[in-house]
């Protein structure tokens, strides 16, 4: 538990008022602090990581997530979702977390100093992750043990396509937690890190093709969504299962959706071709999460870190779809931590 200085009024946070792209759009502004009532508590911000749909709630593409994000213009002004932080003000409602506690979890608005959200969104951070480490543990992570969990047993053959990112770094590590043989697919350049995440085999895909090749998996997870739905499947043993999640491309209006669709049909024919992949956070996740981080099976990688106010470098880095894990957003508390070191 860190000691904890007055909570101000007002913070920095990245708004958006429009929809574009992150330089575009993205500005550093002053806002009011939020205010915890009932079961919610404000967590201050150590570090906040970055996630794909992060990038489609800023750029409001596909036009068909705005939906759910707003539709003229972005319903949350301060983007993001992923953090780790100190607990500084608790509802009248909270009964589980105390001012003081360093935690993890997601909440709307966390590219700012300040976030608040219900209690049952954060858990306590592992005693060993800095903040960075803790704060990469999100939405991704999250996904990648929804999807795999309770599908991939031990000593199955998993391949992971797109294994080098924010949720395919996860992924590699929950895969081989839960005692499969994994193969891990991405560029020259992340073969040694997928290998060190426990990866027993590595596929270049600059050089070879995992459909054409002649191993058949148990199960494979596809973030990379760069072949056929049926081509995978050709990779698959007889009673082997392909997950597609969503991919990284797509077109302006409705991205991935025809994958989703298609995956949503070919579930109730095939039992080889499981249905759509769009998960959110849990707080039984992020428990879960913590216990494998603890006992030493996952680590967050993460790639880089950028300051606050450069968040829209950071975004437009994720949007490049080549990061090595996670990008992080570093909030600087040293004038802060100085207060409550002299308090
Ligand atoms: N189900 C959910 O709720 C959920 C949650 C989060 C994300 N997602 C989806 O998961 C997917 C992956 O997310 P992410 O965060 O890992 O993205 P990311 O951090 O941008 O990583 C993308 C990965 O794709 C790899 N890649 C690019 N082209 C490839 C190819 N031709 N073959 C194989 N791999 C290729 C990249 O590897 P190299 O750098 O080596 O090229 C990189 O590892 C996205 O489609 C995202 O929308 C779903």
């Amino acid at each position: 538990m860190t000691a904890v200085a007055a909570v101000p009024t007002s913070m920095k946070a990245i708004v958006q008022d429009s929809y574009g792209r992150p330089d575009q759009v993205l500005r550093l502004e002053t806002i009011p602090v939020p205010v915890a009532t009932g079961d919610e508590v404000v967590v201050r911000v150590h570090a906040a990581s970055i996630h794909v749909g992060d990038l489609v709630s800023i750029q409001g593409e596909p036009v068909i997530a705005r939906l759910a994000t707003g539709l003229r213009k972005p319903r949350n002004r301060v983007p993001g979702t992923d953090i780790a932080g100190t607990v500084v003000a608790v509802g009248n409602a909270v009964t589980g977390i105390r001012t003081g506690d360093e935690v993890f979890g997601w909440c709307a608005g966390a590219f700012a100093e300040y976030v608040c959200a219900a209690e049952d969104h954060f858990v306590p951070k592992p005693a060993h992750l800095s903040f960075e480490q803790a704060a990469a543990v999100g939405v991704s992570a999250s996904a990648a043990l929804q999807l795999l969990r309770g599908r991939v047993r031990p000593g199955q053959k998993v391949l992971i396509n797109g294994a080098s990112g924010g949720l395919g770094s996860f992924a590699v590590q929950i895969a081989k937690a839960l005692g499969a043989e994994v193969t891990a697919v991405c560029s020259t350049s992340n073969m040694g890190t997928v290998r060190s995440l426990g990866a027993t085999h590595v596929i270049d895909y600059t050089t070879d093709d995992f459909t054409l090749g002649s191993e058949r998996y148990d199960f494979i997870l596809d973030n990379a969504a760069n072949h056929s739905l049926s081509r995978t499947r050709r990779a698959l043993t007889a009673d082997g299962v392909l997950q597609s999640n969503n991919g990284t491309s797509g077109g302006r209006w409705f991205g991935t959706m025809s994958t989703v669709i298609t995956t949503a049909i070919m579930s109730r024919l095939t039992r080889r071709q499981a249905g759509p992949s769009i998960k959110f956070p849990r707080r039984e996740d992020s428990v879960a999460l913590k216990s494998l981080i603890e006992a030493g099976a996952v680590t967050p990688l993460i790639d880089r870190t950028y300051p606050l106010p450069e968040t829209a470098r950071a975004v437009t880095y994720v949007g490049m779809g080549h990061a090595r894990g996670t990008v992080v957003v570093t909030v600087d508390t040293t004038d802060r931590d100085k207060q409550e070191t002299t308090s």
